[in-house]
């Protein structure tokens, strides 16, 4: 599948539409929105996708770079009809990519707990002991970059 790297701009329409499948696929199973004001705060954060034609098919957000060179990745998500066929794969090399660029020398993230076979086959490795965020089990995982 032909798809293209986009970094999004807060606010912009492609923006809506990487949020309407976050709330797709990360939100929407737990009965849960986003608020205007969640959304409001991510606006220093980088956002990245991968669109087919006009429309986001995966998409993660990552944190602007910290001093110790660490960079965070969260909520990634690849369209529910398009999982299983190295999508996800393919999002978290284009965002490794664009995090050494911006000077990152650590990917770390809280994956839910069903994602973590997903991130050690991506290289990363868990740390610490497991804990709980909006209510689901997650783990500290991360990978030199
Ligand atoms: C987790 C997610 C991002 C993975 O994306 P994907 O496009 O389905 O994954 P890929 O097809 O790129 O998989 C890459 C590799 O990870 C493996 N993998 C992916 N999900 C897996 C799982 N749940 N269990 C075991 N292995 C898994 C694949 O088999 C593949 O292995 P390979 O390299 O040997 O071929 C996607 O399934 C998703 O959006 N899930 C729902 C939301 C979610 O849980 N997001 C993570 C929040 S922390």
């Amino acid at each position: 599948m032909k798809l293209q790297e986009v970094i999004v701009q807060h606010g912009s329409p492609e923006y809506d539409l990487v949020v309407g499948l976050r709330y797709n696929i990360l939100r929407k199973p737990l009965g849960m929105q986003f608020t205007t004001e969640q959304l409001a705060a991510e606006s220093k954060n980088h956002h990245l996708a991968l669109f087919h034609g006009e429309t986001p098919v995966a998409c993660l957000m990552l944190l602007p770079v910290t001093e110790n060179r660490s960079m965070q990745m969260k909520q990634v998500a690849v369209d529910d009809t398009l999982q299983g066929q190295g999508i996800g794969a393919r999002l978290i090399a284009f965002a490794e990519r664009f995090a050494r660029a911006h000077g990152a020398h650590t990917m770390f993230c809280h994956a839910r707990q069903n994602a973590v076979p997903f991130y050690l086959r991506q290289g990363y490795v868990i740390d610490k002991e497991p804990f709980e965020e909006i209510g689901i089990p997650h783990r500290y995982m991360e990978k030199k970059i």
